[in-house]
């Protein structure tokens, strides 16, 4: 440790690899003395992790920042200097922009040079200029950054694969994330057993197309997702995997291979729930949004995975309002999804976003319309997951113990679908994976209680790196 303790806060939007990148940043700026603050008023450096996906994500940054200015000022004038960047996704894109429109920004660094995060903070505490970063260099980033240790809970995050090379015509991720790349199997499987040692009981795999995973061993051997798996699931302690987000056109391996299928069938630390965007049910508008698959291999990689995991249940990300997207196409989603029956989703109205060929397209689609296309499916979404939570109750279901919960007595689980769960139950149980009989659904969690004699049972082992 240099000098006296400092504070930072690390501010995250948007998906799960940027929470799993904000534990990094904190971790690599600890060598500098950095800890956690629990405000901005208190904090000796704010980092705003961003997110760039559509445009009330992106409009997060400047409300914040306005925030933050005021502080800033308050903070100069008590003679104090608080640090303030901007990471992430909208870093990537605006770079630049931000220090233009912000000029009380002291650092912006996108998603791939987080590696250089402690460099440029000292740099810019030293000299009280501004740093900017957005090169692309992701496996530089893997190998500076130190390896995830700090306890995440009995539920972690890894990210394995990062950045995609698919170009859907709305998204920006390929613009923000760069390239894909894959981190070698052994640096998984290292990051994996600190994670279990540190009290991780489920793993999360994180990649843009996750399971396009391809990670090159140091014998030169390509590993798939489906063979990462299996080595993970052999780690003592570990008792659960998932993995997310997946791309439909990367269930099967490049020649046809569906180990990740079978991986489904074999593996049962592998949790029987996916999620995996389709977007829309309508091949034309799968073609204009470059999606390269259409609703038929959607269909039969559905029925696939259902047959080699009966109980698998599945969640999707669906865009409405594609620019050309007739109220025809929109009908094929709202038949896909009642033909499919999802236990979860997501659904957005389509957002242009600056750079993104759809942007420009001419054909784009009245807001009203799409307000309407999004209603009527979420309210089918809505009642598939209802029912689906509803089918549970009366059944014993595993839960991994993971947290307190709201009320005191109370600790909250995950079933193997992913449905929160509460429990009245001894906290020592946390980290531990029992059985519940499920008793009430909520429309998105379920209460559980204990079989006769459970309350016994031992505390969660640790389990050494
Ligand atoms: N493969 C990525 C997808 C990230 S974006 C992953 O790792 O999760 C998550 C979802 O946001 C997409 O599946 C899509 O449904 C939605 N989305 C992306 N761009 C969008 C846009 N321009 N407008 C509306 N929704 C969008
Ligand atoms: Fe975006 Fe498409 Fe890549 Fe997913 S697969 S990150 S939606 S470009
Ligand atoms: Fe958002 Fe970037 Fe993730 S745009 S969804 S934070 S990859």
């Amino acid at each position: 440790m240099t000098g006296p303790a400092k504070k930072l806060l690390v501010k995250t939007w948007g998906c799960q690899m940027n929470v799993y990148d904000s534990a990094r940043m904190a971790e690599a700026l600890a060598p500098l003395g950095y800890g956690p603050a629990s405000a901005a008023e208190d904090a000796d450096m704010v980092i705003l992790n961003t997110c760039h996906i559509r445009e009330k994500a992106s409009e997060k940054l400047f409300s914040e920042l306005g925030r933050l200015r005021v502080i800033k000022q308050q903070q100069a004038a008590a003679g104090r200097r608080i640090l303030i960047a901007v990471a992430g996704c909208v870093a990537q894109a605006e770079g630049e922009a931000i220090l233009a429109r912000a000029p009380y920004v002291d650092l912006v660094t996108g998603p791939q040079s987080y590696q250089r995060l402690p460099e440029m903070v000292a740099r810019v505490a030293r000299s009280g200029g501004v740093a900017l970063e957005t090169d692309f260099a992701v496996a530089e980033k893997f190998d500076a950054l130190p390896e995830a240790r700090a306890p995440q809970g009995v539920s972690a995050f890894l990210t394995v694969q990062e950045g995609c090379d698919k170009f859907c015509s709305f998204c920006v991720v390929p613009y923000t994330r760069g390239a894909e790349m894959s981190r070698p199997p052994e640096a998984v499987l290292a990051e994996a057993r600190a994670l279990v040692a540190a009290g991780a009981r489920e793993i999360t795999l994180l990649g843009q197309n996750v399971n396009a995973y391809h990670g090159e061993a140091a014998d030169g051997a390509v590993w798939s997702l489906g063979r990462l798996i299996e080595a993970l699931a052999a780690l003592p302690g570990l008792l659960r995997l998932r993995y997310t987000t997946s791309h439909p056109n990367d269930m099967l391996g490049k020649d046809g291979a569906d180990d990740l299928i079978a991986a489904h069938r074999d593996v049962p630390a592998l949790m029987p729930y996916l999620h995996l965007p389709v977007q829309s049910g309508s091949d034309r508008v799968l073609a204009a949004m470059n999606r390269r698959h259409t609703v038929d291999h959607f269909l039969s990689i559905v029925d696939r995975l259902r047959d080699a995991r009966p109980d698998i249940a599945l969640s999707s990300d669906f865009i409405v309002g594609h620019p050309g997207e007739t109220d025809a196409d929109f009908k094929a989603t709202m038949d896909l999804v009642a033909r499919v029956k999802f236990a979860g989703a997501y659904s957005f109205m389509y957002s242009p976003r600056p750079g993104t060929p759809a942007a420009t397209a001419p054909n784009q689609v009245p807001d009203e319309v799409k307000a309407a296309r999004l209603q009527e499916l979420q309210a089918l979404l809505t009642a598939q997951q209802r029912a689906f939570n509803a089918a549970t109750v009366g059944r014993t279901v595993s839960v991994l113990l993971a947290a307190p919960g709201r009320h005191a007595g109370q600790v909250m689980g995950r079933s193997p679908w992913l449905q929160p769960v509460h429990v009245t139950a001894p906290e020592t149980l946390i980290g531990t994976e029992i059985a519940l009989r499920i008793t009430h659904a909520h429309p998105n969690s379920l209460a559980g209680e204990m079989l006769p004699g459970q309350a016994l049972a031992a505390a969660p082992q640790a389990f050494a790196a």
